[in-house]
C-alpha cells in the first residue's frame, strides 16, 4: 500500500480527526468565552467519517486520533469508533478527551475498539483546574482516569497545558501522583492562536525551564521511538509514570511532524497553524469518489511546508485549537 510522503521526506502515518467544534468546557487559553456555534453547516456524519477513514488508510495512514472540540460530545462517538476501527490498515485508535464523560462511558469506547487515551488535565488541585477550565469537574475526570487505567488500554495519557502564574508549581505534585501510577504526563508549552494572544503574553512559561527541572530532579530523557509524536519523554527510576515535554517553539519540532489533520467539517489541514485547509468534503459522499479522494489527499501534500510561522507571530488561520483539534 502506497505511503504519503511530502517534499521533505516526512510520511504520515498519523491523522488527527477533528468530530466536532463544540466543547463544553472554557479552557482560560482556547475558548475562555465558551463555544459559540456558528450555523454553518454540521460537522462530518458517520458515514463521511468513515469514507475519510479508508481514504487516509488507503495513502498509508495507521493510527487516527478523534479529537476535537470535544469528541466526547457526539452521541455517535461509539459508533464512530467502531466504524473507523472496522478499517482495513488502521491499527490504533486514540481519542483526545477533556474527561469529565469518561466515568460514563469509557468502557463503551474501550469494547468498540479504542486502544489509546489522552486525557486534558491542567491542575491537581481541583479549585485551580476548575478556574483554568470553567468546569468543576475534577472528581469525574479523576475517577475517569482510574477507571481507565483498568481498561488494558496501549496507553493513558495526561496533557497539561504548562500556565505561568496558573499551574507552573505543581511539579513536585505531579512528581506524587506519577509515583505508583503506570500514566504518561505531558507538559504542553502553550501555543499562541489568533484568539489568544495577550492571555499568552501573559502565561506563556518555556517547557525548557520545566525540563530543566526534571533533569535537576534525575529524571533522564528516553530515546525517540521512530513512531513517536513530538513529545521528549523523560522517566526515572523511582516512579512508574512519565513525563514528556512538548515544547512547539524548539527547533526541531516540525522536522519531526508525522501528522495531518481534519477538521470537523472535512478540510485537510497540512500543519496545525497553517494558512489554508483544502476541502475533502465534496469528495466524501459516495463511496465511489474513494479514488478521487485519495488523488486529492496524494496531490495535496506536495504543499505542506517544512514548518510553521509561530517564531514569526504567524498563527496562520487558527483562532483557537477547538476550532482544528489540538
Ligand atoms: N496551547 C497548548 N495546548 C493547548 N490545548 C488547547 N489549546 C492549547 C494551546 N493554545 C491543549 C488542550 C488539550 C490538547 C488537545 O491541546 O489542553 O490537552
Ligand atoms: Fe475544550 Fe479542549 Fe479547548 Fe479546553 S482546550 S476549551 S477542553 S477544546
Amino acid at each position: 500500500m502506497a505511503t504519503l510522503v511530502d517534499g521533505f521526506g516526512r510520511t504520515f502515518p498519523y491523522l488527527r480527526l477533528s468530530l466536532t467544534e463544540a466543547c463544553n468546557y472554557r479552557c482560560s487559553y482556547c475558548l475562555p468565552n465558551g463555544y459559540q456555534a456558528d450555523g454553518r453547516p454540521g460537522f462530518l456524519t458517520l458515514e463521511e467519517v468513515r469514507r475519510l477513514v479508508r481514504g487516509f488508510a488507503a495513502v498509508g495512514m495507521r493510527k487516527i486520533r478523534l479529537t476535537g472540540g470535544e469528541p466526547s460530545l457526539r452521541k455517535d462517538l461509539a459508533s464512530i469508533i467502531a466504524a473507523v476501527s472496522a478499517q482495513p490498515g488502521v491499527q490504533k485508535i486514540a481519542l483526545t478527551t477533556n474527561g469529565c464523560l469518561l466515568p460514563r462511558h469509557v468502557r463503551l469506547w474501550r469494547e468498540a475498539g479504542l486502544t489509546a487515551l489522552n486525557v486534558s488535565l491542567d491542575s491537581l488541585q481541583s479549585a485551580r483546574f476548575a478556574a483554568i477550565t470553567g468546569h468543576d469537574r475534577f472528581d469525574e475526570v479523576m475517577e475517569g482516569i482510574e477507571i481507565a487505567q483498568t481498561l488494558g488500554f496501549d496507553a493513558v495519557k495526561l496533557n497539561a497545558v504548562l500556565l505561568r502564574g496558573l499551574n507552573d508549581d505543581e511539579l513536585p505534585a505531579w512528581m506524587d501522583f506519577l509515583r505508583g501510577r503506570d500514566v504518561s504526563l505531558r507538559f504542553i508549552e502553550l501555543m499562541r492562536t489568533g484568539d489568544n494572544q495577550a492571555y499568552f503574553e501573559r502565561h506563556h512559561y518555556r517547557a525548557e525551564a520545566l525540563e530543566q527541572q526534571l533533569v535537576d530532579a534525575g529524571w533522564t530523557l528516553r530515546p525517540r521511538a521512530a513512531d513517536a509524536g513530538p513529545a521528549r519523554e523523560y522517566a526515572h527510576p523511582d516512579f512508574r509514570g512519565r513525563i514528556g515535554i512538548i515544547a512547539p517553539y524548539s527547533k526541531d519540532f516540525c522536522a519531526g511532524c508525522n501528522r495531518l489533520r481534519v477538521t470537523a467539517r472535512g478540510d485537510l489541514r497540512l500543519c496545525l497553524f497553517g494558512d489554508f485547509g483544502i476541502p475533502l468534503r465534496a469528495l466524501l459522499q459516495s463511496d465511489d469518489d474513494h479514488d478521487a479522494l485519495v488523488a486529492r489527499i496524494a496531490t495535496q501534500l506536495g504543499l505542506k511546508a517544512a514548518g510553521h510561522g509561530l517564531h514569526q507571530g504567524n498563527t496562520g488561520i487558527t483562532p483557537h485549537l477547538a476550532s482544528i483539534g489540538g
